[in-house]
């Protein structure tokens, strides 16, 4: 197949082109960089020894994907490209809404200009907003988002739903992503914010590195085992092939949704103690207050992605953390 990758030198998106590359599908990749860096094309070349595509454009530019689609007969698109700090959205409402909604609309109706009916979107957990219990079921209600950037992805998801109804030709895969963390093991792509990270596990690597002198742990008075919060740590490498195994099972009409997590949750301060026990480094940290709009506990129940696609994570705690390190130590 012919994919479109919107979004494919960022972080999930590198790491899934690399797969479809492997397996024989042709990439096409549109970014506008605003959050990675053209190498990432020369490094999945040189991990694929196949070398994408590539457009450094922005989806809000219709000109652009008219050229992309015209030029390259796509048969399916994996959309990634989207802001996604969820402190930053709270500052710039309209920039999120803007790029992340308005950015889609475009690409939905190039899409349908050209006969492209295939879509698979990068939704987050964030949708089920504070679940009502553990683990969490794609059929729990979503809503209740407490920042613009999860809100976009809610919206995102109902307007994906209603475009197949009103249109049966179209085929949406929704994919509600827990907590990816890790690299690939050639070090070559990876999680590499810049500035200050806002995610836990890029933010412990810079404290094992030295970069940051301690972890701050958000709250330790949740009502969880330790009382820090629990999440759903899922390897970048498991998420990526959660991808090729929708990709591979794409129905030709209807909405699919599915959780892509492990099924597990770890605590912040599990994580730290496995990151401590796999790499031998000591984490200093300090226990402040909770983080504003932080929910106790959020993971996921993967069964229906295993049932219906075949597909479950694999990578142990230990093994993503050893990842996320020889990432920071190689860049
Ligand atoms: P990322 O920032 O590394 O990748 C997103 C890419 O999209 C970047 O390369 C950026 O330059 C590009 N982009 C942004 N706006 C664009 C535009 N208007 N036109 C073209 N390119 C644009 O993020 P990621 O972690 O790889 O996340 C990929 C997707 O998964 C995002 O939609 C994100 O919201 C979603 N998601 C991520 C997480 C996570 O924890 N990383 C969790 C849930 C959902
Ligand atoms: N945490 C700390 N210290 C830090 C950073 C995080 O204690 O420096 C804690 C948080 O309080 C939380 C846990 O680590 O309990 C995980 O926090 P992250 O910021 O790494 O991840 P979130 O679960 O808050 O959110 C992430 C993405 C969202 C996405 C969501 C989906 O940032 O975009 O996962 O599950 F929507």
């Amino acid at each position: 197949m012919r994919i479109l990758v919107t979004g494919g030198t960022g972080y999930i998106g590198s790491h899934t082109c690399v797969q479809l590359l492997e397996q024989g599908d042709e990439v096409v990749i549109v970014d506008n960089l605003s959050n990675s860096k053209e190498s990432v094309v020369s490094a999945i070349e040189k991990i694929t020894g196949k070398r994408p595509v590539f457009y450094r454009a922005d989806i809000l530019d219709r000109e652009a994907l008219d050229t992309i689609f015209y030029t390259h007969k796509i048969d399916a698109v994996i959309h990634f490209a989207g802001l996604k700090a969820v402190g930053e959205s709270v500052a710039k409402p309209l920039e999120y809404y803007h790029n992340n909604i308005t950015g889609t609309l475009t690409l939905l109706d190039v899409m349908r200009e050209h006969g492209c009916f295939k879509i698979v979107f990068s939704s987050s957990a964030t949708v089920y907003g504070t679940p009502a219990s553990v683990p969490i079921r794609e059929d729990f209600p979503t809503g209740g988002t407490t920042n613009p950037y999860g809100t976009t992805k809610l919206y995102l998801e109902r307007i994906l739903s209603d475009l197949y109804v009103s249109d049966k030709r179209w085929s949406v895969v929704l994919l509600r992503y827990f907590n990816p963390i890790g690299a690939h093991e050639s070090c070559l792509i990876g999680d590499n914010p810049n500035g200050i990270p806002n995610n836990l596990m890029p933010y412990v690597t810079r404290v094992a590195k030295g970069t940051l002198p301690k972890l701050c742990i958000y709250g330790n008075d949740y009502p969880t085992h330790d009382g820090t919060g629990v999440r759903d740590f899922i390897h970048v490498e498991d998420l990526a092939a959660g991808h090729i195994a929708v990709v591979n099972k794409m129905a030709d009409s209807g909405v699919k949704v599915y959780n892509l997590g492990t099924g597990v949750g770890y605590s912040v301060l599990d994580l730290v103690q496995a990151f401590e026990r796999s790499t031998g480094i000591k984490i200093p940290y300090e226990i402040t207050d909770r983080r504003p709009g932080d929910i106790a506990e959020c993971w996921s129940d993967p069964a229906k992605a295993e049932r219906e696609l075949g597909w479950r994570a694999k990578h142990t705690l230990e093994e993503m953390c050893r990842s996320a390190w020889n990432f920071e130590k190689a860049n």
